[in-house]
């Protein structure tokens, strides 16, 4: 059996991305909820740990973006010639990165309350985490969705 070690290498780097694209942001808001019941040290912890997460998963997005395109060239010819799954999947990436550009006001408000810890600007923390679920629930959404075209494209479009 010939091994095709271009390829080999594509896609160890893209599965890995995507474990790094997918993981990193799991269970983030429900930390910095905890951490503002904790206190102000507790929360400086938290956005920490939510920009170095947020800063994993950006860097996972681009690298299966990236090795994702290179393998429509590499294994299907380019754009036109790659099969529909791979389109979507690609869409779909991108709506994540825009999608996450949501985060951005929000964490504005978790500085805020982590420079002037009180009643006021905790609950407006409080109310910024709340908004940035759904944003949260969309991206998952999003991921999932290119994992399933993933699937089609191997077990369905290409059987
Ligand atoms: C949730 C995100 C993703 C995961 C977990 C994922 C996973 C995978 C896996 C496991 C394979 C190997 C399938 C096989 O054995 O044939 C693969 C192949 C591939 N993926 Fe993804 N992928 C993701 C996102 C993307 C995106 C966004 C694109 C397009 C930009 C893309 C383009 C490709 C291409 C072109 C191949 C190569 C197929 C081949 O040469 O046979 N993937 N991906």
């Amino acid at each position: 059996m010939e091994v095709d070690v271009p390829k080999t290498i594509l896609l160890i780097v893209h599965i890995t991305a995507a474990a790094l694209w997918i993981g990193p942001p799991l269970g983030v808001l429900p930390n910095v909820t905890r951490s503002l019941a904790a206190g102000r040290e507790a929360l400086g912890v938290a956005i920490k740990d939510f920009n170095f997460r947020g800063l994993l998963s950006g860097i996972g997005g681009a690298g299966v973006l990236v090795t994702g395109v290179i393998m429509m060239f590499y294994s299907f010819g380019g754009f036109k010639t790659s099969p529909w799954p791979f389109h979507a999947a690609l869409g779909l990436v991108v709506l994540a990165m825009i999608n996450s550009a949501a985060f951005g006001k929000g964490m504005k408000t978790l500085r805020a309350a982590h420079e002037s810890f009180n009643d006021t600007t905790v609950t407006a923390a409080r109310n910024a985490v709340k908004k940035m679920k759904p944003f949260s629930h969309i991206n998952n959404a999003l991921w999932l969705g290119a994992l399933v075209m993933m699937i089609i494209a191997k077990y369905i479009n290409r059987a």
